[in-house]
């Protein structure tokens, strides 16, 4: 596959070379330089989102075609094994979507991902990110990838009618009085009142639940070795996801996050605790029965994750992938891209046209909110701690064993933090 579209790239430079110098047959250079992007955004919202930010790329990058290497699956889950597999083969895309923050070590220590220090000045990157995002991106004091946006992972999305049929009519403001709601649905015929998928969602779940225990502060110490993962709190913290985890769908393990949205759109449950992309993938499916609310005990907590792009270093067309780069980074990519992803721009200074009611209120929380990152995906995170938690999770949603599930947490994080 790379040998091919490494050819056909090499053929396409060379003649555009020669039609550059004057020494082409005469024939027109129409064919494209293809640049290869490879992310997990096949469909719904995810999709559109990505659609608009190609929009942007053939108007801004003639001569380059956008070539989709997309691999299905929520937060990268099968992605991020196919792209390890092609970097280790020495088969990279142009560029690959990534999270900012801690997953993108490992890419930079193997030297993976190229230093775009320099276009951020080129490109006003420094001037427009928030000082604590650059922060986060920063690694060995260079930065490597070009954040596109910022999605909000702790939010409650409900069914409006479920809740209302069951005389649900304000949005819980603690874990008791959540836990109480997803009672009394179940009371009103709702058997499995919260939507859960699989693993990655079940580590968001209980990240929003050690934010509601532990308060801002002492879950950001879980991520520099401040906090304990063994102590006492951490397992109230589990003992209260294990509550929450029983109202959920038994056969949560098999579902990805849209097909447990399915469930909340079809009525079958009340709630999902999802990131907000949601919003742009149930405005997809043209579902407009919905509210949301920050996760119950959260507070004016903002965790956040953003997804960015990275250069590779054995990118193909690196001209083509800098030319997505600096759409990505531009403010008109950033307003196209955002609006139809559900996230909100990276940049201070883009424009918010079109964007909803809620984009413009995260808009407001992010800026006025407390932010803590995510592990699940990736800003707290590196990707071996983020899979050790995934599968501890996936291990306790079988065995429902809350102390294999704590000492399982314990030892990722004793293997993989690093001290502030
Ligand atoms: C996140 C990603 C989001 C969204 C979500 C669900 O990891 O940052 O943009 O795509 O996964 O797939």
């Amino acid at each position: 596959m790379r040998t091919t579209r490494r050819a056909l790239a090499a053929v396409v430079s060379a003649a555009a070379l020669l039609v550059a110098s004057g020494c082409g047959a005469g024939e027109d250079d129409a064919t494209a330089s293809t640049v290869e992007v490879f992310t997990w955004w096949a469909e719904g919202g995810e999709k559109a989102g990505l659609d608009a930010l190609v929009s942007r790329f053939t108007a801004a990058c003639p001569g380059q075609e956008f070539q989709s290497g997309v691999i299905a699956g929520g937060a990268g889950v099968n992605a991020k094994q196919v792209l390890n597999a092609r970097l280790q083969q020495n088969d990279p895309p142009d560029t690959f979507q990534a999270h900012a923050g801690a997953e993108l070590l490992d890419h930079i220590n193997a030297a993976q991902v190229s230093d775009l220090t320099a276009r951020y000045e080129a490109w006003g990157l420094t001037a427009a990110l928030p000082a604590g995002l650059i922060e986060t991106l920063t690694v060995n004091g260079k930065l490597w990838s070009v954040p596109a946006g910022v999605h909000r992972a702790n939010v409650v999305w409900a069914n409006d009618q479920v809740l209302a049929d069951a005389g649900i009519l304000v949005a819980p403001k603690n874990l008791k009085e959540f836990v109480a709601n997803l009672e009394k649905l179940r009371r009103n015929g709702i058997e499995s009142p919260l939507a859960l998928g699989r693993d990655w969602t079940q580590l968001m779940l209980l990240e929003a639940v050690l934010i509601s225990d532990l308060g801002s502060k002492r879950f950001n110490g879980l991520f520099n070795g401040e906090t304990k993962w063994d102590g006492k709190p951490v397992r109230t913290a589990i003992d209260d996801f294990a509550t929450i985890v029983g109202y959920s769908n038994p056969d949560r393990d098999s579902l990805d996050w849209p097909q447990a949205e399915q469930l909340l759109i079809d009525g079958k449950a009340g709630y999902q605790m999802m990131g907000d992309w949601v919003a742009a993938d149930l405005d997809q499916k043209n579902f407009s029965g919905y509210d949301s609310f920050t996760f119950p005990g959260n507070g004016k907590t903002f965790q956040w994750l953003a997804d960015s792009f990275v250069l590779t270093t054995g990118a193909a067309n690196p001209a083509g992938a800098e030319c997505w780069l600096r759409t990505v980074a531009s403010p008109e990519g950033q307003q196209a891209f955002n609006a139809r992803k559900g996230s909100i721009p990276a940049r201070t200074d883009a424009p918010t046209v079109g964007f909803t009611d809620y984009q413009i209120e995260a808009v407001e929380d992010w800026k006025s909110g407390t932010p803590v990152p995510s592990c699940a995906h990736g800003s707290a995170c590196s990707q071996p701690w983020q899979n050790a938690a995934n599968a501890a999770l996936g291990a306790f949603s079988t065995s429902g064993d809350a102390a294999a599930l704590q000492a399982a947490l314990a030892a990722a994080a004793r293997q993989f933090v690093r001290q502030p």
